[in-house]
């Protein structure tokens, strides 16, 4: 079976290799999926470089990925909501870089219709974000009106559009090359971070910021926009200058989200959810080694996705 894996920390070319690895076998809670799309995200990009190395112990070769989609092949005896032959979503902890998947079933549920493969992929990490930080981390806290700092990114643009369904005022900032697209999505109001000083634009504005630019460049301008005693939510470092009295919150990943509940959630909205996907490129090593180079850049927007033949 075809895998792609990093051989060390480094740069994408020196670093991702292609493994013919052996098939793991499932017990009775776990479900095989022969893969047909995975996305690659700025998360396995960090942890590529090593950023990660400090609190993150991986044994090489290392199969990077959490995001998938394809078609269940086998099922544990244990596992009742999905059948060999079925479509599927996949959060896995690692390892979707590749033909083929065992996951927990409890990380597994069967892919809309709507959904193309390439978009039910790329959904995967950005929905749970989304979906976990506005339901479980906020909750009743958030407030009417939300900031979504890098609106135009996979994370920030299902929150725009997550928040805008539950009735949120939602203003939003990104490039100005991405305003038509952030506006689509619903953003009541919107700053270009390369034109205006956001921060400035929606001063004291919003009862929670969240900010979901790639590293977290914006943590300045939003605790300018945080009204005092708000939310200040960042998926990166959150800002050393918190000059502001708030809630400052770090959100990530917790056994205490159920992955189940979530993908759940993301089927009901599968037919109005909308996710940019920027490129779909060949099953090849060469597409996840390209995938790697562009995310370390700054794309326009959009998920790369690798796809197979069916
Ligand atoms: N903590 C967690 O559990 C978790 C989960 C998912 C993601 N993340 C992290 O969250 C970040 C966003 O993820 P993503 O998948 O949504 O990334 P993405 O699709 O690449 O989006 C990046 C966003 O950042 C904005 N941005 C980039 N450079 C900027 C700058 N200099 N100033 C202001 N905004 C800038 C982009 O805006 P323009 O392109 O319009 O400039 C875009 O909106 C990444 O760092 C990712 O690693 C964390």
């Amino acid at each position: 079976m075809k895998r792609f894996a990093l051989k060390d920390y480094g740069t994408a070319k020196d670093v991702l290799i292609e493994i013919q690895a052996e098939a793991r076998p499932v017990d009775e809670t776990h479900v095989r999926v022969a893969l047909l799309a995975f996305a690659i995200n700025p998360y396995d990009v960090a942890l590529r470089q090593g950023a990660m190395r400090d609190f993150r112990i991986v044994k090489f070769p290392y199969v990077l990925g959490n995001d998938g989609a394809g078609i269940v092949t086998e099922v544990g005896a244990a596992v009742t909501h999905v059948k060999v032959g079925d479509e599927v979503i996949v959060h896995a902890i690692s390892g979707t870089y590749g033909e083929e998947i065992v996951a927990p079933g409890k990380k597994i549920v069967k892919k809309p219709a709507a959904l193309s493969w390439e978009v039910a992929a790329g959904l995967v990490t950005p929905w749970l974000t989304t979906y976990n930080l506005v339901t479980h981390l906020l909750g009743d806290t958030i407030g009417q009106t939300v900031m979504v700092q890098g609106a135009s990114g996979a994370v920030g643009s299902l929150l725009v559009q997550f928040l805008k369904k539950q009735g949120k005022t939602v203003l939003a900032s990104a490039s100005k090359r991405n305003e038509s697209w952030v506006t689509r999505l619903g953003a009541d109001q919107f700053a270009a971070y390369d034109q205006a000083d956001a921060g400035k634009v929606f001063a004291n504005q919003a009862d929670t910021v969240i900010d979901a630019t790639k590293g977290g460049v914006a943590g300045e301008a939003g605790v300018q926009i945080m009204k005092t005693g708000g939310n200040f939510v960042a998926l990166n470092a959150l800002p050393k200058e918190q000059t502001k009295t708030g809630n400052y919150l770090a959100f990530g990943p917790s056994k205490e989200y159920s992955d189940f509940e979530a993908l759940t959630a993301l089927t009901e909205v599968a037919d109005e959810i909308q996710l940019k996907i920027a490129e779909v490129l060949p099953f090849t090593l060469a597409s996840v080694i390209y995938g790697h180079e562009k995310l370390e850049g700054h794309p326009s927007a959009g998920k790369i996705i690798i796809k197979k033949e069916q």
